[in-house]
């Protein structure tokens, strides 16, 4: 795994180079305005130096006439009487109103579509690929529904260390599912849609190749949705700080094509216990 170089993550989903795009605009901007301000700053420095013979000036506002006239054209809209007395000193504030145009622009017309797109536009089940993904101190359950597509009764009094989600495997449903531990694995070109949630504290979902990052809340069942478009395999890491062990909670992403995503869910469903025989409460004594 070698995702990380100078730059950014290498972008493995289908909407990280919409995010990335925004970063790089963000930081040629931010470079541009630096050295503008920075040949500008130099220039005053320079002009205005301490020369000798030449005293500095002091401007006093105190002599501002109360009221000047305003032209009757203007004086229809708010404020005019404020900006026409101030329009020298409104001239100097133009580059500011351009950095935030521009910033009001980025938001408006770039990142809201985005962050909407991501966040808000979730995929049909009926074509995705869906998962649940459980957060937990200090480690993540994945739950596979299994070729049926349905997921199986989870309950709480079945949770223990072997079967974490508490699957009631008794539930038919419940039969074909797979749970893992610390690994998720995705189809290639296929819309993964996750259900997640929490069992005790907020944690993160971080996947930085995909660029998603999404809080994991207990009681809640948040939806995230990526598009995996490159093969290979990640790093899920949890991005709340979330305890002792929070920057031990880390996971592994495999992307593999369809035939060996579905390889290795086969894989995993022959290792899954079968469900147990119904009780017989003669055996308890
Ligand atoms: Cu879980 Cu930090």
């Amino acid at each position: 795994m070698n995702n990380y170089g100078w730059g950014l993550p290498i972008a493995a989903s289908t909407y990280a180079s919409k995010i990335d795009f925004g970063i790089w605009l963000i930081h040629a901007a931010m470079i541009g305005i630096f050295v503008l301000w920075g040949i500008f700053f130099t220039y005053l420095l320079i002009k205005y130096r301490k020369r000798p013979g030449v005293a500095a000036v002091r401007e006093d506002h105190d002599d501002t006439p109360a009221r000047i006239s305003v032209p009757d054209s203007i004086s229809k809209f708010p404020f005019a009487q404020m900006l026409y007395q101030n329009s020298s000193e409104l001239k100097s504030l133009l580059p500011d109103f351009a950095v935030m145009a521009f910033e009001i622009a980025l938001i408006v017309l770039y990142a809201l579509p985005v962050w909407s797109r991501i966040k808000m536009q979730m995929p049909d089940e009926k074509d995705a690929v869906v998962i649940s993904v459980v957060a937990e101190q200090f480690g993540w359950d994945i739950h596979y529904p299994g070729p049926d597509g349905k997921f199986g009764r989870r309950r709480p009094e079945l949770v223990h260390f072997n079967n974490p989600l508490g699957v009631d495997r008794t539930d038919p449903d419940a039969a074909d599912d797979v749970v893992v531990g610390n690994e998720i694995h995705m189809p290639v070109g296929r819309k993964i849609l996750i259900k997640l949630t929490s069992k005790d504290v907020i944690h993160d979902f971080f996947v930085p190749e995909f660029r998603i990052k999404q809080d994991a809340v207990p009681g809640m069942e948040i939806p995230v949705w990526i598009e995996p478009n490159r093969v290979g395999h990640y790093e899920l890491a949890c991005a709340q700080l979330c305890g002792f062990g929070h920057s031990l909670m880390r996971g592994d992403v495999y992307v593999d094509t369809p035939e060996d995503y579905q390889k290795w869910l086969a894989s995993r469903a022959a290792a899954t216990p079968a469900p147990p025989k119904p009780a017989n409460p003669a055996e308890d004594f």
